[in-house]
């Protein structure tokens, strides 16, 4: 009754993870070591400074992971590693080590598409056939798609610049909300999450972005110029200075999550109606899985709430630290192509190591 075990390993961005799953979905074994902290104070990631973090943890990472698992490497079923999108340096680490310990342990490798292993964490947890709407929000990921396989996805629409999450840390920043004695500790979005709840989201009349757009994809960037200006006009009115919290700084937060949340919400509509339309999802049982770090704040989860009542569907989120970048993830998406038979490599001589 040998369970398929798969060691999953990500080095993608900027968080060196790595898990021990089987086929029923326990999770056995796993590590993760941010790099959060030392990019906060570049005030973002700086490539080669990630990959020497990743080459600092990945060994001591995997090792916790295996050893949390008590599984011994030669019961592993294959290994499961990230090999794209992500940063070249960083995705080539975690390549890097993997192929050595799938040649030293003479197991399957599984490369992985980190998108694709954000949607099908859902099925880790819950039930959910195929096909499903999700929509990836976070610091570096916008994306709607439908799921119609494990390997069969359907792009509907993403950002046309930056992600939501992105934009939330660049407000958050411009207000300086670091300083800010009830958020210092907190992410961008959760600042703006927590702030917002003090302002007055009609206080200045912001337009949500794309509004005539006859597609499902997003865009950020503009809004983020508005804020900008906002906060510049607000800064000369109050006679403040850059880098001092305005007394408006609430309402701007409640406006901007209020506007993204709008956004988000619509574009998504607009995917289950065109779904729905085309009969890619069920007119009566269709789920939404909505993950990524942002998928966290509740008024954005509410906007979708409504438009998933409105329309019949189903709104799941994976718990938090399954939303965010994690090894679990990675672990499982190998056991899903495992078992679907699809994408394991029993030969890796064509796949390039990290280049010195
Ligand atoms: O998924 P994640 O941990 O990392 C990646 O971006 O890959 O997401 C982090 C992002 C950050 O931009 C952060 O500001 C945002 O998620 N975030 C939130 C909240 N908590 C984290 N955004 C809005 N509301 C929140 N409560
Ligand atoms: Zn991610």
């Amino acid at each position: 009754f040998l369970h398929k075990l798969v060691l999953g390993i990500e080095t993608s961005c900027d968080d060196t993870a790595a898990a021990v799953v089987d086929e029923t979905g326990n999770v056995l074994g796993e590590a993760i070591h941010s790099q959060t902290e030392v990019h906060l104070k570049t005030g973002g990631i700086v490539p080669p400074v990630a990959q020497q973090l990743h080459r600092e943890n990945i060994q001591r990472i995997v090792q916790e992971a295996l050893s949390a698992s008590k599984v011994s490497p030669s019961e592993l079923s294959a290994i499961a590693t990230t090999v794209k999108p992500g940063l070249a340096l960083s995705l080539g680490v975690g390549l890097s080590f993997s192929l050595q310990l799938v040649h030293q342990l003479k197991k399957p490798f599984i490369p992985i598409h980190h998108m694709e292993a954000h949607a099908l964490t859902i099925r880790l947890l819950n039930k959910v056939e195929f096909p499903f709407l999700v929509l990836l929000i976070s610091g570096g990921h916008c994306l709607l798609a439908l799921v119609r396989g494990v390997s069969d996805f359907l792009l509907l629409g993403k950002s046309l610049d930056i992600a939501p999450g992105d934009m939330l840390d660049k407000v958050a920043r411009r207000l300086s909300l670091i300083k800010h004695p009830e958020c210092s500790t907190m992410s961008g979005g959760k600042a703006i999450e927590h702030l917002a709840k003090q302002g007055n989201k009609l206080h200045f009349d912001i337009k949500p972005p794309m509004q005539r757009a006859k597609n499902c994809d997003f865009s950020f960037s503009g809004l983020q110029h508005v804020i900008d200006k906002i906060i510049m006009q607000k800064e000369k009115e109050e006679g403040i200075q850059k880098g001092q919290i305005l007394s408006s700084a609430a309402h701007i937060a409640a406006a901007v999550q209020h506007t993204i949340a709008c956004h988000i919400a619509k574009r998504t509509h607009r995917a289950i109606l065109f779904c729905k339309q085309r009969h890619l999802l069920s007119q009566s049982n269709a789920v939404l899985v909505v993950s990524g770090g942002v998928a966290s704040n509740l008024y954005i989860r509410k906007a979708l709430e409504i438009v998933t009542n409105a329309t019949q569907c189903t709104l799941l989120c994976p718990p938090p630290r399954l939303c965010t970048d994690n090894g679990i993830m990675i672990a499982w998406n190998g056991i899903e192509r495992l078992r679907a038979g699809v994408g394991v490599l029993h030969n890796t001589e064509g796949i390039r190591y990290e280049p010195k």
